[in-house]
């Protein structure tokens, strides 16, 4: 059985009094999520310390929503995968749309900052999706490959089993549209056999992919009944605690 997840993406939001409060109240919640399945927060670096603080002793894990592609020095403006390990994270978040767009993400540095999660103990949830245009011309299916296998098939299955997959539409993130279950279905069994033909059935029936773009309590549990999605990436709804936590019980 694979793990089942529901990571809560907060971006570019809250303060660090909000978040620690949003903290707060999601691990209040926290019994009422389902046996089986795990529960992650990523905030801003600011607030990575104080939300640490928090989660201690609860069973929701801490993720940043990026890192550094180098390991220290004179890096201005960066964070290291080392420091936040220390800062208390388990996880990193990498390659998220907005990060390939706005800041030249490329799978060359993808590679880089992985190899440094990993050398610091981070699990990673890797982030793919197509573009509104890509769709439309029918290339969904030849772009996630290309984000896949230039990033992923570098690794050792041992650092697979570090690697949760978020598939998240790049149309469907923050619109309000999201993938019909028949979509997101298709292209995360498309993912799973992807792995399957480089690394083995093994590892691709291992591997956790969670469904992002506009998941929200009234399209969870439909999307997460689809045998090949795993959990979400949540970035609006994961602000508000209630809604978080209604979707992981999806
Ligand atoms: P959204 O964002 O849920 O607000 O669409 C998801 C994400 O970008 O991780």
């Amino acid at each position: 059985m694979r793990k089942k997840i529901v990571a809560g993406n907060w971006k570019m939001n809250t303060t660090v009094t909000e978040g620690v409060e949003l903290a707060k109240s999601i691990v209040a919640k926290v019994n009422e999520i389902p046996v089986g399945v795990s529960l992650v927060v990523a905030p801003p670096f600011t607030h990575l310390t104080s939300v640490a603080e928090v989660l201690k002793g609860s069973p929701v894990a801490l993720s940043a929503q990026n890192c550094a592609d180098q390991p220290k020095g004179a890096y201005t403006g960066e964070v290291s995968a080392e420091m936040l390990k220390d800062a208390g994270c388990s996880y990193t978040i990498l390659g998220h749309s907005e990060r390939r767009e706005y800041y030249g993400e490329t799978s060359e540095k993808l590679v880089k900052k992985m190899a440094l999660a990993f050398e610091n103990g981070l699990k990673v949830i890797f982030c793919v999706g197509e573009k509104l245009a890509e769709r439309q011309e029918g290339q969904h299916f030849d772009v996630v490959s290309a984000q896949i296998s230039e990033v992923l098939f570098g690794l050792t299955p041992a650092q697979m089993a570090k690697v949760v997959i978020a598939y998240e539409p790049v149309w469907a993130i923050g619109t309000g549209v999201t993938a019909t279950s028949e979509q997101a279905q298709e292209i995360h069994a498309f993912i799973r056999k992807t792995l399957a033909a480089h690394f083995g059935e093994d590892v691709a029936a291992k591997t956790t992919i969670l469904y992002g773009g506009s998941c929200k309590p009234s399209n969870a549990q439909e999307l997460f009944a689809c045998p090949d999605i795993d959990g979400g990436l949540i970035g609006g709804a994961s602000l508000k605690a209630d809604d978080f936590i209604a979707i992981a019980k999806s």
